[in-house]
Formats: C-alpha cells, structure tokens, sequence
C-alpha cells in the first residue's frame, strides 16, 4: 500500500516537482528582468510563500482581505490584494490589520476609489492603489488604454490614495483553442498594459508598476518591454486544466489527490473516496464529458466521469487491477480549487513522507 501511514482522502506534494516548477519561474522572472510577486491563492500556504520568497519572489499577491490577514499575520510585509475590495468594514479592518506592511488594493471603480479614499483619509500613510484594467477578459477592470485616464487621475487626486501603477489578469487565456491564440492573449496582456501606462505618464501621472499575470500568458507578457511585475499562482503545482491548455506535462504536475479505492461494484467500474469535497467540481476547460472530473496520475486515459460528495466513480477496463483498498494518485482539474477544500499538504520525496504544511488561508472568501 502506498503511504499506508497516511487516511485518505488527503493532499500530496511532490517536492521534487514542486521545488522545479518555482525555479523554473524565479529563473524566468529573473531572466525577463521583472518582479516575480506570486498569486498565493493557489496554496494558500505561508510556508510555500516563504520558499517562494528565498527563491526571488518580491512579495505576494492574494485574492481576498481575509487572505491578506493569514499572510500578514504570518509576517509577509509586501502584499496586494487583486480583487476589488468594497465593503467599508472590511476596508477599516485591513487599514488597521496592515501594520507597517506594504499592502497595496486593487480599485476599478469610482465607487471604490470613494470607498478607500473616505477610510484612508485619516491614516499617517496613504493606501497604494493599483488600477485595474481589462485586457479582455471581460471581469472587472477598466478599458485599456486612454479609457483609463479619468479613474487614474481621481485615484491619484484623492486624499488618503496613492496611484502605484496598473494591474491585469487575462484569465481568458484559458479559453484559448490553441497555443498561438495563447500566445497572442499573452502578448497582448503585456501590450495593452503597458499601453496604459503610457497613456498615465503622458498626462503626468505616476505609473511605477506593470502588473501581468496568469500561467498560462506568463512566457509571453513577461517579455513585453514596460511590464514590470508577474503574478502567476497555478505554476506552482500545475494541473489537469493546464495540461490540457498544453502550458505543462502530467510529469510537471506537482500536486495529487491520494486516493483510496472504495469498491469495484462491476469490472468495468471503480468508485473512489475522493468527491467534490475532495476534489472540487471543477470540471476543467471543456467541460467533464470531455475531460472527466480528474485523472488517474500514473494512467492519465482514466478518467473521473461522475463525483458525488463522498464518490469519484471512474470507468475502467475489465483487465484493470484495482480491488478495494488500493491507492491511487489522483491528478485535479484545477488544483487551487483542489487546496481550499483541504487543511494540509503532505510533502512528499517518491513514496517518503518529509513534512506537512497547514493551508491557513483556506475558505477565506470574505
Ligand atoms: C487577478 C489575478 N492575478 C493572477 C492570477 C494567477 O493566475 P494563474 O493561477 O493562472 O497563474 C489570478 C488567478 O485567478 C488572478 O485572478
């Protein structure tokens, strides 16, 4: 039995792979001269931000105010939090909960600008602003380009806000059908921003960060003369999604699902421990008809074609092996999605345990 010390369901990181894919990055960071400031949604985990650190990262994003608090908590002192932030009480708290730490927000809307101006009024150091713009993905953000001027100008003339750059993400590199439409949303990403930060500068405006960033884009944008900062998440661990987009191969593939076989009910059949509570419903780029709601590690044709919350039933060959009680390393669609749902990662060298790493920032959805 594989990791027989270990109850199932329960989350596996490869060391090996992991410890590659984060270099692999610092190196392309450093290589494209840019800031490497990692989207730490992915892990949640304030342990493989401290690896990411010593490897280069300048600091880390995150996605929510609750978010900030975990990495704030554990002694990170350079954060920005890319969604839009609104809620006034949450605002008060982190302009109290950000200490003498460097927290930076993201505002796309004058509402919000109003918001975070009011509460920052007060304080003995402005609130740095990212503006944030879209670059196609059709979220929240702006328009690029001289679109962006009237928000950019009030940010940088309300009191208690400092403008410190623009910010983007082109999550509909994900939905790209093939790697030179990829490729052309990356460089793209890397254009339309730095555009706008032209169009900032032009009018007198501060405009010291370039803020791009996903997995998949990350080669290109990362290139684009005038970007200045990175925000890949996903690279860390990599997953079936990104497999699937061709940005990595299952043997990038850092994080698995250990899984234990629950029952055989029919040769041609085998259910799984490991559900959506598991797993997640993430039913990857093109959809779970296709894809299958994750997959084998070792034999990538099996897939997952039903979860309940509990079951992960899996299609097989007659002529497969599996009995109850065996293991099985399951690959996720979507990995941070995966993580949320767990309150570990169990680091692992082949088949020995070397340690566990709390994820303190999962369920922060506030
Ligand atoms: C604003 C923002 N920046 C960066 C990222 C990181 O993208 P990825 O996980 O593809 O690396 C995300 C992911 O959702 C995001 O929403």
């Amino acid at each position: 039995m594989r990791f027989p010390d270990l109850e199932t369901p329960c989350l596996l990181l490869e060391q090996s792979r992991l410890e590659r894919n984060l270099s692999r990055m610092a190196e392309h960071a450093r290589t494209c001269s840019v800031d490497l400031r990692p989207h730490w949604k992915t892990h949640k985990s304030p342990d493989l931000a401290r690896r990411q650190c010593e490897l280069g990262a300048v600091g880390g994003t995150v996605a929510k105010g609750s978010e900030a608090d975990v990495f704030l908590r554990a002694g990170f002192e350079d954060l920005v939090i890319a969604t839009p932030v609104v809620d006034p009480r949450r605002i008060a708290h982190l302009l109290t909960s950000r200490g003498g730490a460097r927290l930076a927000v993201l505002v796309e809307s004058e509402e919000g600008r109003a918001r975070w101006s009011r509460a920052a009024a007060t304080c003995d150091r402005p609130v740095e602003v990212l503006l944030e713009v879209d670059v196609g993905m059709g979220r929240t953000g702006v328009a690029p380009g001289a679109a962006a001027l009237p928000l950019a100008r009030a940010i940088s003339e309300s009191p208690g806000l400092e403008l410190r750059g623009v910010l983007t993400h082109a999550g509909h590199g994900y939905s790209a059908s093939s790697a030179e439409e990829l490729e052309t949303i990356g460089r793209a990403e890397g254009e339309l921003l730095v555009d706008t930060a032209r169009e900032l500068r032009a009018a007198g405006l501060a405009c010291p960060v370039v803020s791009v960033g996903s997995t998949p884009t990350v080669a290109l944008s990362s290139k684009v003369p005038g970007v200045t900062e990175v925000r890949p998440g996903n690279y860390v661990f990599l997953d079936g999604i990104q497999v699937d987009l061709g940005v990595a191969t299952p043997d990038d593939c850092a994080l698995t699902v250990l899984a234990t076989v629950l029952a055989r009910p029919a040769p041609d059949r085998v259910v799984l421990d490991c559900g959506s509570k598991t797993l997640s419903s993430d039913a990857g780029r093109a959809g779970a008809a296709q894809t299958g709601l994750g997959r084998f590690q070792d034999r990538p044709e099996l897939r997952i074609a039903r979860l309940s919350e509990e079951h992960a039933i899996v299609p097989v060959p007659a002529s497969a092996p599996y009995q109850v009680g065996d293991r099985v390393r399951v690959l996720p669609n979507h990995a941070c999605a995966t993580v949320n749902l767990h309150e570990r990662l169990v680091i692992v060298d082949g088949s020995r345990v070397v340690q566990e790493w709390p994820i303190q920032a999962r369920g922060c959805v506030t």
